[in-house]
């Protein structure tokens, strides 16, 4: 200690070249999901590299079956509210089902919606073979791309639709094929979600951009998992590649236990919760 002021972060904003460096270096960096300004605070606070604003929002927050029903403005909403919590990650905006479905045009103006209102670094789309040309086109506007390969939530209708993805040498094959293909087109970064170690090993072996596993082996540059999960917050149970650090949904349910109890045995509120009189004022309240 030196007893000078304390100075503001002279952290850098994780950046693109800096998550190359990364690689280029051997370490790995570490990305989670996030929908709100206290996660995304506590994560940078940590030393999160990267947060996704993911349409798993759509289950994990919003409680549907699924992915598909996630409003783009909603996620344009918790993305500004991210930033605002992360000023330091590399923010990724998830394309919802509903830009998807639009076409081309649809997924542009939300890339660039969640780049220009949000302040998101990238974005990240669930890709299939076809999707090269889909990638040129953000590219060509700007747009850093994430091409989300393997498992994609937004093609599974019900929970136990979830299925790994690329287990045979055929299907890796396919999958390394896919992943040069957006490559090719300019895909920053790619994101393997749920296929095993092999799989993304290849994909690493095969082509230079950083890979991102979600429940896809040690071979990844970074990992992702879903936040809410981690944390023991989910009403259902998580994959198995989650790693689970807490289990903060039975603390969350406990305090709200002990809420209810001070409430109904009266100890709550007490006199240290109470607002008082002003001096000046005595007798304020007194009848005329
Ligand atoms: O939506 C999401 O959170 C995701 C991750 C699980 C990769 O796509």
């Amino acid at each position: 200690m030196t007893g000078e002021a304390a100075k503001p972060s002279a952290k850098p904003h994780v950046d693109l070249p800096y998550l190359r460096q990364m690689k280029a270096a051997g370490r790995k960096f570490a990305m989670l999901t996030a929908y709100d300004y206290p996660t995304a605070a506590a994560a940078q606070a940590a030393g999160v590299h990267s947060l996704l604003v993911g349409d798993s929002m759509g289950t994990v927050l919003l409680g549907h079956r699924n992915t598909r029903s996630v409003p783009l403005d909603l996620m344009v909403i918790l993305a500004e509210a991210v930033r605002r919590g992360a000023p330091e990650v590399y923010l990724i905006g998830d394309l919802p089902y509903e830009c998807m479905a639009g076409g081309p045009d649809a997924v542009v103006a939300g890339a660039c919606r969640f780049r220009d209102e949000a302040g998101c670094d990238a974005i990240k789309f669930e890709a299939d073979s076809e999707h090269d040309a889909l990638v040129r086109k953000l590219v060509g506007k700007g747009v850093e791309t994430i091409a989300h390969l393997g498992l994609r939530p937004q093609s599974v209708l019900t929970p136990d639709g979830y299925r790994a993805q690329a287990r045979d040498e055929n299907s890796i094959r396919q999958l390394v094929q896919d992943a040069r293909r957006m490559v090719d087109a300019g895909a920053a970064m790619l994101l393997l979600e749920a296929v095993p170690s092999e799989a993304s090993q290849a994909v690493v072996d095969a082509l230079d951009v950083p890979v991102v596993g979600c429940g896809a082996g040690p071979a990844c540059d970074g990992h992702v998992v879903v936040t809410y999960d981690m944390l023991g917050i989910s009403s259902i149970p998580p994959p198995r590649f989650v790693p689970r650090l807490a289990q903060l949904g039975s603390a969350m349910q406990e305090a709200m236990g002990r809420y209810v109890q001070a409430i109904t045995d009266g100890t709550y509120p007490g006199p240290e919760h109470a607002y008082r009189l002003r001096k000046s004022a005595p007798g304020a309240l007194a009848p005329p």
